[in-house]
């Protein structure tokens, strides 16, 4: 689509909304243009899951006029979201769990009907694979969405975003669950939306996927709109100045501390998903997993957890046999896992934030009696304030917090009680630069406290940056183990592929 023919579809002005203790939005000004993709940035907490809420009717907002093809409209429900042809994938995909595919795909609309008030569950399962197709996926469409994985779940709520033809596609953190191949095919789809002259507004901290498919970006910070620009006008450097309103000296802390004892022995471990794997972690090593979309990394951090079996083979932890029976009991003996799908695995949403970093040290807490309660706040404050939690009180409820500061709280949860061995899945998803960063030091200065500690992550950058040395695995079974020291990404990826003398 030329310049010429594109126009301002949608102009919003001083969007003002204030939540109990936050100023969420202080006055923000943004507008789309037809057939542009829409970059929209910022830090954990800066508003922008709360802008797209308003938009989608979910949240009301205080102040703000929104101006549609220059005409004014209001929007206070889901119903004038998709008058407007606005169309959402929100960060928490807002599934209904015991749903299936084909019904959440079309939650609130009408079904297909014949006969009456039969659904003709037929053309309704045409229309859902319709879908499918068109974004290049499988799914399975019967089962409840709480069977299905997290890369099968995001896909679901996509396929929901394209059930109706929409004229701005809303979407939040549409990719963090998908492996390299389906973000591939949701930038295809975007691309195609693009040509069509839609436009689709895209939040995410991946800096790089921003600079790669978006034309326009606008950057947000406390409530506030810091910056637009043309993206091709940005580099990675500037926009994180933009973020964070200073500049970062380097992605990584670097390493403190030495290399001690062995800690942690995986021997000859094989189950249904691995394959012989053996290896040691010494004591403030830090063991980069590496491996493709699907090699085993996560089950090979599920199995040494508990939560798979350990089929044959042998574990010890400092000299002594290790075999948990459950994570619960992985947790007691001092091994702790920070899993991919945080929101699934490590949170109640609906308790506080006290009541959630607390949650793990509990009965360690308890035997302070009298002192608990003022002890555990004290402790959660001092855990929450190492990750730079930003929350208006501790008593909030873990639901109203902002995405990334979620994420924050399964780290403090994870560092209240100092573990052997620190397991992490994907640590810097969804997590903004600047808390990136935190998290990095967290790691390091665990290790430097004596933890072993393994990290797995798709971002190959991310395991050069923290790993003293990287474990290389395929289809399950152990590729190689390197020395960090003279990678690069190209040999990375030959190690990833199994060969040995990349
Ligand atoms: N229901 C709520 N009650 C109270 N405060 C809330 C609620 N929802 C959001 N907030 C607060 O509003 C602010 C903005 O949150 P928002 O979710 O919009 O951030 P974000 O930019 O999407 O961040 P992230 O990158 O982490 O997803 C945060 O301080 C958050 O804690
Ligand atoms: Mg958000």
């Amino acid at each position: 689509m030329s310049e010429q023919n594109k126009r301002e579809v949608l102009r919003i002005e001083g969007l003002v909304k204030q939540y109990p203790g936050v100023r969420a939005l202080k006055g923000v000004d943004i507008s789309f243009s037809s057939g542009e993709v829409h970059g929209l940035v910022g830090e954990n907490g800066a508003g922008k899951s709360t802008l797209i809420k308003i938009l989608a009717g979910i949240v009301k907002a205080d102040e703000g006029t929104f101006l549609f093809d220059g005409t004014p409209a209001a929007i206070t429900s889901s119903k004038d979201a998709s008058k407007h042809g606005l169309c959402f994938i929100h960060q928490e995909l807002n599934l209904v769990n015991y749903f299936n595919a084909m019904e959440n795909i079309f939650l609130g609309h009408r079904y297909p009907h014949r006969y009456g008030p039969l659904v003709d569950w037929k053309k309704l399962r045409n229309q859902a694979q319709e879908i499918l197709d068109v974004l290049g996926i499988e799914l399975p469409l019967e089962i409840p969405v709480l069977h299905l994985s997290a890369v099968q779940r995001a896909m679901v709520a996509i396929a929901r975003a394209f059930a109706v033809k929409g004229s701005i596609y809303f979407m939040d953190e549409p990719a963090t669950a998908l492996t390299d191949i389906e973000k591939e095919k949701l930038f295809d789809v975007i691309q195609s939306l693009k040509n069509q002259g839609k436009t689709v507004v895209y939040v995410t901290h991946n800096l790089d996927d921003i600079l790669r498919i978006t034309d326009r970006v606008t950057v947000m910070r406390d409530g506030l709109v810091v910056k637009r620009s043309n993206t091709s006008e940005m580099t990675k450097d500037s926009l994180i100045s933009a973020m964070i309103g200073k500049s970062l000296e380097s992605a990584f802390p670097s390493r403190i501390g030495a290399i001690g004892k062995p800690l942690f022995t995986v021997e000859h471990l094989s189950n249904s998903r691995l394959k012989d794997i053996s290896f040691t972690v010494h004591s403030g090593e830090i063991l980069g997993i590496g491996g493709l979309v699907g090699s085993g990394r996560t089950e090979l951090l599920e199995t040494l957890f508990g939560v798979r079996s350990l089929g044959s083979g042998a574990m010890l932890l400092e000299g002594k046999p290790y075999h948990p029976s459950s994570p619960k009991n992985a947790i007691e003996q001092g091994v702790v896992l920070v899993p991919e799908e945080r929101r699934k695995g490590g949170l109640v949403l609906s308790r506080s934030i006290n009541e959630n970093i607390t949650l793990m040290s509990l009965s360690e807490v308890s035997r302070f009696g009298i002192l608990k309660h003022s002890y555990l706040r004290q402790q959660a404050k001092e855990a929450g304030k190492s990750v730079h939690l930003k929350a208006s009180q501790y008593t909030q409820h873990v639901a109203t917090l902002s995405g990334g500061n979620q994420q924050k709280v399964v780290f403090a949860k994870t560092i209240m009680k100092m573990p052997k061995v620190l397991m992490l899945d994907e640590p810097s998803k969804g997590v903004d630069v600047g808390a990136r960063f935190e998290i990095y030091s967290i790691i390091r200065d665990l290790a430097a406290k004596g933890a072993a500690i393994l990290v797995v992550s798709s971002d190959f950058n991310e395991v050069l940056g923290l790993a003293d040395r990287i474990l290389f695995i395929k289809e399950g079974a152990m590729a190689s183990v390197q020395p960090n020291k003279e990678i690069d990404q190209e040999r990375y990826l030959h190690y990833c592929y199994g060969r040995t003398n990349a």
